[in-house]
């Protein structure tokens, strides 16, 4: 059973990004950076909207890319998908001839958070909170427009683990799980 771990940087108000083509290191931290690749490289495939992937290509990495306007595999580890007829668990079926997918590391932006919140498939969650603020830009999931980023997952039935401050300038990490009945 794949166990699916959503990995986002977030600005203190909430936002994980200020548009739809800018990737997180152009502000985020270089601690965050690094638990962000810890977690690449552990993880068996990415799953991201397509204007992630685009953000930030990557050739070699295996990533399920979800769009409307293409499918298949593009690459030969990169499978594209619309996934509106899909749920999670059938996503191991999908690439299991390339790798087995046991851990899912779930990437955005906020429809693909959507996608993952609404099938009740966020196992696990690593939030990290950046001390920047941007007024505006993208929330975590669609409907949400800044605000406190922990409480847009704790309201949702998630319960922090931990919390740890990463450097001198604030930036926080917290690792969050899913409650039981959540
Ligand atoms: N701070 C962070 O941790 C973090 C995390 C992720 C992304 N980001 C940043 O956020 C920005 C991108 O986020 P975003 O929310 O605009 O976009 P996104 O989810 O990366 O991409 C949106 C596109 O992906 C496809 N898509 C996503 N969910 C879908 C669904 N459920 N069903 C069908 N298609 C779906 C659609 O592609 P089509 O138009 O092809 O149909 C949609 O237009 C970038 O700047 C990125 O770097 C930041």
């Amino acid at each position: 059973m794949t166990k699916f771990t959503l990995t986002v940087a977030t600005s203190a108000d909430g936002f994980i990004s200020r548009n739809t083509d800018e990737p997180p290191q152009a502000w985020a931290s270089a601690e965050e950076q690094a638990l962000f690749f810890r977690d690449v490289e552990s993880a068996d495939w990415a799953i991201m909207g397509r204007h992630t992937h685009e953000a930030a290509d990557r050739p070699l990495r295996r990533r399920i890319i979800f769009s409307t306007t293409k499918s298949g595999w593009q690459r030969p580890t990169q499978l594209w998908l619309n996934p509106g007829q899909t749920r999670p668990d059938e996503l191991a079926d999908l690439v299991g001839s390339v790798h087995p997918l046991g851990d899912g590391l779930i990437l955005g932006g906020t429809r693909v958070h959507d996608w993952f919140l609404a099938h009740n498939a966020i196992n696990r969650v690593h939030l990290t909170v950046e001390p920047v603020v941007f007024g505006a830009g993208l929330g975590i999931f669609s409907g949400s427009s800044g605000g406190d980023p922990i409480s847009e997952f704790t309201s949702r039935g998630f319960k922090v683990q931990s919390d740890v401050v990463l450097n001198a300038a604030g930036t926080r990490y917290l690792a969050l799980v899913r409650q039981e009945g959540g």
